[in-house]
């Protein structure tokens, strides 16, 4: 770890990255695309031990958009068997080095084994209180604002509720990610410069940060720079900065 990333007073709480280029880099190498997925998975392991060692408290990764399912069937069932295999792998690891996984996205059309899985991950990982891994998996912000609407619409017909009482922090809690703090910094890797349909509504304050480097070239110096340029910004949440006011 470099010490200049280590900044313990200035880390973001909360680290969430687009995991974009798989595809390319197979590609580059003459490889089929579902190889630089599973190349892919040994980078997630990687940056998020790393992210452990580093101090960040929150890590979101986007791991299965919703609009994946519209990739060739080979590739989407790729997707799932290295989902399954991370968890059946992995999950010892992450029980005991005190990581908790919490997963968002749609959960009603996932196959009944991943959700098995995803629900296990969770459980059995529930009471640990170092790192959270926030694994968003058929996951898409609109589909997930769109829940939310519908619950508090649901407990308005129902007089659960008030439509007048109804505040950001009521959408918040309705959120797949109540409980846990908005992204300070949201890395995406590939040169790609798009949100994609993610974490549109906690995003609102977010620092973007975009290396052109494909994810599963992605190391822990790559996500140590990205913490350096974290550092050098000036975040104002829609305020002045300190010292400017006259
Ligand atoms: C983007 O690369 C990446 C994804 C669609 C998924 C990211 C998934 C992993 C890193 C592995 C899955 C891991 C788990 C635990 C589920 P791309 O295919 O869009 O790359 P391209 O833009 O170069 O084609």
């Amino acid at each position: 770890m470099r010490p200049a990333a280590r900044d313990v007073a200035r880390l973001p709480a909360h680290v969430a990255i687009i995991m974009d280029g798989n595809g390319r880099w197979a590609r580059a190498k003459g490889l089929p695309r579902t190889e630089g997925h599973r190349r892919g998975v040994q980078t997630l392991r990687d940056i998020v031990r790393h992210a452990g060692e580093v101090g960040v408290r929150y890590l979101t990764l986007y791991s299965f958009s919703s609009e994946n399912w519209s990739r060739p069937l080979e590739e989407v069932q790729t997707l799932m068997l290295l989902l399954k295999v991370f968890v059946r792998r992995d999950l010892a690891e992450l029980v005991s080095s005190n990581v908790q996984v919490r997963v968002i996205g749609e959960r009603s059309d996932l196959p009944a084994d991943i959700l098995g899985l995803l629900e296990e991950a969770e459980t059995r990982t529930a009471g640990n209180d170092g790192l959270t891994l926030v694994v968003a998996f058929n996951y898409g912000a609109r589909n997930e604002i769109a829940r939310a609407m519908r619950s508090i619409a649901t407990d308005i017909a129902a007089g659960r509720l008030s439509a007048d009482s109804v505040t950001e922090a009521t959408i918040g809690e309705r959120l797949d990610t109540a409980g846990i703090p908005d992204p300070d910094l949201i890395i995406r890797t590939s040169g790609e410069q798009r949100l994609s349909n993610f974490l549109l509504w906690q995003a609102a304050y977010a620092e973007f940060y975009f290396s052109p480097v494909l994810w599963p070239d992605f190391s822990a110096d790559h996500f140590d720079d990205a913490l350096e340029a974290f550092y050098a910004r000036d975040r104002r949440f829609g305020g002045l900065k300190v010292g400017a006011e006259v």
